[in-house]
């Protein structure tokens, strides 16, 4: 299993360009079970583990792939198949989001009902509930949910809470019912904005997407598309926080201002100087943070995708911090690895108190999930001394060439096999 080894207290000084965004990238591959004709996805992390599965899901299924730096081209090989494996749904959950797809076209799709993981305990029963208030009917079977429909509906659906991959999972199956489907209290995070733009170029019409209210006309054969995903704003935070962290000055290209503003309000409360232009952020930061509370919501709140990172910058702030993760009900396992660094917080249901040190040591860790290895990373970058970070396939998950990245920033931290 790889590792990284770090040698941290190096400020991060230069410009980085984000990778296509993986959240973003993932639906919009899936999507492509919609249509037998060509697709040709671009901008796609395809460096990343979890773009590899979804390539090999949709192989599974039938398609053809072909990868070619960053552009994914999709075709069909004749028909699909309507059971999505296990061995890769346990290892990627996003993979239940070809139900969707499946269900609308063919009446009948087979997943296995992913665990827990170690985020927390991730149930998919708005998914469900939606489907079936477009008619399909479910059986659970030795551990898959087997969904049925004679012909899917479209209507209106209401989400009790707004769950992204429910949104997109749903927008994708109303995309190949005829009329019209409205879903209410929809996820409104950027990533459904993409998708919402793809299944358009397929041939559906989707308004709204982006608000709490997205409305899919769809239609019963949809076309192939050409479609560029959007920068990854996870990744793009990711290195302002670092960055900070690390007292340093860096531009992140492909950085866009519209989908962090809750962060850029916290960092800039934190002390740091952000510049933002077109398709670019620059932060600048010379002293400690300030203490600096965040808590957690759906777009466009603070993201939870990024809390472990912003933890980890919280524990270098004089003073007490609190940070409270509201969407996942277990996202705080970079707590105890940051201790072993120095750190001190105390955790306590679902939010931690930070109390800042001066800095932390550099210490043997693990990653327990991909975005606490970027919090454990941004800690080892920022520390005095040596950090050697095992597990990293979970960072591999997310940030794509990340140590190749921080490298070109002046940091020291090489992939040790
Ligand atoms: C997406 O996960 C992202 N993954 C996550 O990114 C991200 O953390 C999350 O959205 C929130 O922004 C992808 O896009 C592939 P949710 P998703 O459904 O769709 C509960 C990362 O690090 N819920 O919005 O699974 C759920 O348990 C990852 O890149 C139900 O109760 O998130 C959670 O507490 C991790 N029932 C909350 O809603 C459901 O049917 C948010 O989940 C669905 C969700």
């Amino acid at each position: 299993m790889d590792r990284f080894i770090i040698d941290g207290g190096v400020p991060l000084c230069g410009t980085v360009r984000v990778s296509g965004s993986k959240n973003a990238a993932l639906p919009i591959l899936i999507a492509t079970l919609l249509t037998d004709d060509p697709c040709v996805v671009e901008n796609c992390p395809t460096g990343l583990r979890d773009i590899r599965t979804t390539v090999r899901l949709l192989e599974s299924l039938g398609k053809k792939v072909t990868v070619e730096g960053a552009s994914v081209r999709v075709e069909s090989t004749g028909s699909l198949k309507t059971q999505a494996p296990y061995d890769i749904v346990k290892q990627m959950r996003a993979s239940v989001l070809a139900a969707g797809p499946l269900l609308a076209r063919f009446g009948l799709v087979r997943v296995p009902i992913p665990g827990g993981c170690a985020i927390g305990l991730r149930p998919i029963d708005i998914h469900l509930k939606g489907f079936e208030a477009m008619g399909a009917r479910r059986i659970a079977d030795q551990g898959d949910i087997i969904m049925s429909a004679a012909r899917l509906k479209a209507g209106p659906l209401k989400l009790r809470f707004p769950s992204v991959g429910a949104t997109e999972n749903l927008m994708m199956a109303a995309a190949a019912v005829p009329g019209r489907t409205v879903i209410r209290n929809a996820a409104r995070e950027p990533e459904i904005t993409d998708l919402g733009a793809f299944l358009t170029k397929l041939g559906a019409k989707v308004s709204g997407a982006g608000t709490a209210n997205v409305t899919i006309e769809g239609k019963a054969k949809l076309s192939g598309a050409r479609h560029r995903v959007m920068d990854d704003r996870i990744e793009a935070g990711t290195f302002l926080i670092a960055t900070a962290a690390t007292r340093g000055k860096v531009r992140v290209a492909g950085a866009h201002a519209e989908h962090l503003e809750a962060v850029l309000v916290a960092l800039r409360r934190a002390g740091a100087k952000v510049r933002v232009g077109r398709g670019w952020i620059e932060i600048e930061m010379r002293a400690r943070p300030k203490p600096t509370a965040i808590k957690t919501a759906p777009h466009p709140g603070f993201p939870t995708d990024l809390q472990a990172p912003w933890t980890a910058l919280m524990t270098l702030a004089p003073g007490f911090s609190k940070v409270r993760e509201a969407v996942f009900e277990n996202r705080f396992m970079h707590a105890a690895e940051l201790g072993r660094m120095g750190a001190q917080i105390a955790v306590s249901g679902g939010a931690a108190v930070v109390a800042g040190v001066e800095q932390l040591s550099g210490a043997p860790i693990m990653a327990s999930d991909l975005r606490a290895g970027a919090a454990l990373l941004i800690a080892g970058l920022a520390a005095k001394g040596r950090t050697v970070l095992q597990r990293v396939y979970h960072v591999d998950r997310g940030y794509e060439a990340v140590e190749r990245k921080l490298a070109g920033l002046g940091a020291r931290v090489e992939r040790a096999r």
